[in-house]
Parts: structure tokens; C-alpha cells; sequence
């Protein structure tokens, strides 16, 4: 009776050891093998400091109550503080930050690939909204005021636009020590080098026209002149096929 009890927890231990053994997930976009440890970036993280040496200060952010500037095309900005600025994050799963918001500013549709949001209002009044994923593609949204909680889950497209007159001012907080952040609009028609213009075309159902119209704020980038002739070489052969 007693071996019976033992071979059946020896194998409940097993079975649960095999059932939440599982890789870890990704804290970076991605982490080719290399075999010279000399050229590694991470290993899914950071290298620690020696914990005796660690005081005060390694635990320590300040500056978060200085408003940003929001003169850019949006009108907001975020602050991410993420374990690349803040290495006390380091495989703690979390992270935050500050966005600012111009009256009628936008925080552009975007998502974050590794983490969730927690979305405080601290200032001002934003409609803020996240779409899910297919095939239903619900927007749930809301007007959000000082005091509102809103809630972002991972992996889906979310935006928020500063409806009130005043600026406002938001403490996001993530479950990631490194959130990751893709704008869509960028994402799509800003990426270096620009994507083929027949895969944004057919993709979104327009013309060659509009796919311009909305890659031009991003050409001032540099990055689009040197990549330019290289996409109008691979272009060329669609181009007699009238495919754009
Ligand atoms: C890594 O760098 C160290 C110090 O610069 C050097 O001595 C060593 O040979 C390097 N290792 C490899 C595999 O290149
Ligand atoms: C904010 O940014 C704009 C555009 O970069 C710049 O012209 C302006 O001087 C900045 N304002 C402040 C207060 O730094």
C-alpha cells in the first residue's frame, strides 16, 4: 500500500514536471544562436551585477514628473522605461511609463508583442480603445477620466486620443521587463527599406497613389533614400506587369 502511494506521487510529480516544463518566452524580438560568447547582445535577458554590490541607487527612477514634448506629428509621446534604461527590471516581468498628450494628441495605434497594459489616467480626458483579433475585430473602447483604470491586453492593436482640452497625462505600467512597442502606421509604411509598394497595395485594396500618400511622412527618413533605388530595382519587373 505504501510503495502504491509513493509510485503514484513519483508519478503525479513527473507528470506535473512535464506539464509546466516549457521554454521561456522571448524578452527581445528575437535572440539568434551564436557560439563566440564575445558578440552576444542577451541571453533572453541580462547579465548580473554582483548582487552584494547592489544599494539604493540600482533600485532607484526619478524624472517621470517632467512633461515631454509633445511638438511632433502626433502630439504625444511615450516615455517607455523599460530594463535598457531602468536595469533594476532586469527578470522582474515588469516595467512602465510616462505618456504625455497634447490637446487632440494621438498615441497612434500600436501594439506591445511581449506584455500588457496598465493604463492610469492621471490628467485630462483620452478615448482610448483596442481592437481584438480576428475574426470578430471588436473595438472595445471608452472615455477615460483622472482616476480611470484602462486595460490593454497583450498583443492587440490599441490606441488613445487626448478628447479633452487640457493635456493629459498617463502612468501605464507592463508585464514585461521589456514590452516591445510597434506602431502600425510606421510598421507598415515606414519600415526600413520601405515594403514593396504591392503587398501594401493589394493588402490594403488602393492604388499606388494613396500607398505614397502614406509612406511620405516617413521619407524624410534617410533610411528611405538609400533603400529607394534598391526597391525600385525589385519593382521594376511588376511594374510591366501594370501589378501596381
Ligand atoms: C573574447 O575576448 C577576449 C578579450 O578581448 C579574448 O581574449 C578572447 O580570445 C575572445 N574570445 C573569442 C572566442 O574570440
Ligand atoms: C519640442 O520639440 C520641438 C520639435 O523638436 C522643438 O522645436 C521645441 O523647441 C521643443 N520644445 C521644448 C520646450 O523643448
Amino acid at each position: 500500500m505504501k510503495a502504491k502511494i509513493l509510485s503514484c506521487t513519483i508519478l503525479w510529480a513527473t507528470f506535473f514536471f512535464l506539464a509546466s516544463a516549457s521554454d521561456p518566452s522571448l524578452l527581445q524580438d528575437f535572440c539568434i544562436a551564436v557560439n563566440d560568447l564575445n558578440v552576444t547582445e542577451f541571453i533572453n535577458g541580462k547579465f548580473c551585477k554582483d548582487s552584494k554590490l547592489a544599494t539604493g541607487d540600482d533600485f532607484f527612477f526619478t524624472g517621470l514628473n517632467v512633461p515631454r514634448n509633445t511638438s511632433n506629428a502626433f502630439g504625444s509621446t511615450a516615455t517607455i522605461v523599460s530594463v535598457d534604461i531602468f536595469p533594476a527590471l532586469n527578470t522582474l516581468g515588469i516595467s512602465f511609463a510616462r505618456i504625455d498628450f497634447a490637446p487632440n494628441g494621438l498615441n497612434p495605434p500600436h501594439m506591445h508583442p511581449r506584455a500588457s497594459e496598465v493604463f492610469i489616467v492621471l490628467e485630462g480626458t483620452l478615448y482610448g480603445g483596442f481592437v481584438t483579433s480576428n475574426p470578430d475585430n471588436r473595438l472595445i473602447a471608452k472615455i477615460l477620466h483622472p482616476g480611470d483604470v484602462f486595460v490593454f491586453p497583450a498583443g492587440l492593436i490599441h490606441f488613445q486620443l487626448n478628447v479633452g482640452n487640457t493635456n493629459a497625462v498617463v502612468y501605464a505600467a507592463f508585464g514585461s521587463q521589456n514590452p516591445g512597442r510597434t506602431d502600425i502606421p510606421k510598421a507598415l509604411f515606414g519600415s526600413t527599406p520601405p515594403m514593396f509598394t504591392g503587398v501594401l497595395t493589394k493588402a490594403f485594396q488602393v492604388d499606388t497613389n494613396i500607398i505614397n500618400d502614406l509612406q511620405a511622412p516617413y521619407r524624410m527618413d534617410n533610411s528611405f533614400e538609400v533603400y529607394k533605388n534598391i526597391i525600385n530595382d525589385l519593382q521594376a519587373p511588376f511594374k510591366m506587369d501594370n501589378y501596381d
